[in-house]
């Protein structure tokens, strides 16, 4: 059976709907995990209730895991658990050393002492800092700038040496700009402190929020705005199933692990590949939802790069990753839970 922990937060929610939804059985279950302190109990729907096995309990808990191992058979990990703000990853570091990096190490343990030994790790492009080009591949240089970043590379690293000591075996999945919403409507973005630019944008198109703040106008883009790529995040729940599929091959495919240079494990880009400005975001938010976005010009955001934007050739030739959704089916999925959110 599979382990997701971070199971109700905004990316493992939309994995845990689309992994039963893909299942051949109908009877497929899986074992979730999270503490609750930011995720949704409600994404676990009615209609999947029955086959999710939910644990309310941090991936630090020994005791708590040793239980929940030794009751399921667990055969793999989707690891999505973490503190997950830039900005406050500056304001308080320590909480990030310690949800991201202390807790996922003790969890490894955990899992290692069980005999559990495949892990899909939600890695971020904050790993690599500020681009020295784009579109960015896996070997472009991991210098993060911020300790959000950092502490998801430091994961990256430990989940090399476990491998290294261990013969633990994991893949890497590098996001760009998750965003977007299940096209079912059943589970979406919802984040107590919201800083995310579509989100924000719809809530003032709608009327619910302060007009969005553009963080800069003034960068050496075509309209002065930064450039994100936008990747859905039920294209990053695919992607997740697609990765559990690389441990039933006899060994990791030949292409990855070159690039990763160790021969165990592989990391891969999950973005679109497809560079869009903030400006553009708002004109596809007129054009799919014929609403006007509120905004002013505010001053850069510190640590902001002008461009990032993925190159995931990897992911489409080892994978066989091709993202399904682009932006205007972005902002419609977003849209479409900002007006129904169920929580
Ligand atoms: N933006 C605004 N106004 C806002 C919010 C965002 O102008 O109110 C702009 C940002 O400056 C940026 C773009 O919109 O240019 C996207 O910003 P987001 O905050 O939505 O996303 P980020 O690119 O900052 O962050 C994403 C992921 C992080 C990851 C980071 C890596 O959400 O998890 O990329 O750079 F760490």
């Amino acid at each position: 059976m599979l382990l997701v922990t971070g199971a109700c937060g905004y990316i493992g929610s939309h994995f845990m709907h689309y992994y039963l939804a893909q299942a051949a059985n109908r009877d497929q279950s899986l074992v979730a995990i999270d503490n609750l302190l930011l995720g949704h109990k409600e994404s676990i729907s009615p209609d999947i209730e029955s086959r999710v096995h939910f644990y309310q309990c941090d991936i630090g808990d020994k005791k708590a895991l040793g239980e929940i191992l030794q009751k399921h058979s667990v055969h793999a990990v989707v690891h999505f658990a973490a503190s997950a703000y830039v900005g406050e990853s500056q304001e308080k570091p320590f909480k990030y050393f310690d949800n991201n990096v202390f807790q996922s190490l003790s969890f490894f343990e955990s899992l290692l002492m069980a005999g559990v030994r495949k892990v899909v790790f939600s890695s971020t492009c904050a790993t690599y800092g500020m681009p020295v080009r784009t579109p960015m591949d896996e070997n472009h240089p991991q210098s993060p700038i911020n300790t959000y970043g950092v502490t998801k590379l430091m994961v990256e690293e430990a989940l090399r040496a476990l491998a290294l000591a261990s013969g633990l075996s994991y893949v890497l999945l590098r996001y760009f700009n998750a965003a977007g919403a299940s096209p079912s409507g059943l589970v979406g973005e919802s984040h107590a402190h919201e800083t995310h630019l579509i989100p924000l944008a719809l809530a003032a198109a709608l009327g619910g929020g302060e007009p969005l703040k553009i963080f800069g106008n003034d960068y050496d883009t075509p309209d002065g705005t930064c450039i994100r790529d936008y990747v859905h995040v039920d294209d990053l729940a695919a992607a997740h199933l697609l990765a559990l599929k690389l441990f039933e091959r006899d060994k990791m495919p030949e292409k990855a692990t070159l690039a990763d240079s160790n021969g165990l494990g592989a990391a891969f880009n999950l973005g679109t590949a497809r560079g869009v400005s903030v400006m553009e975001v708002l004109k596809t938010i007129e054009s799919v939802a014929g609403l006007a976005v509120p905004f002013s010009f505010a001053s850069r955001r510190a640590g902001d790069p002008s461009r990032l934007f993925a190159d995931a050739g990897r992911a489409n030739n080892v994978l066989g990753w091709q993202p399904r959704y682009g932006l205007s089916d972005i902002v419609e999925t977003a849209l479409h839970w900002e007006k129904h959110r169920r929580y």
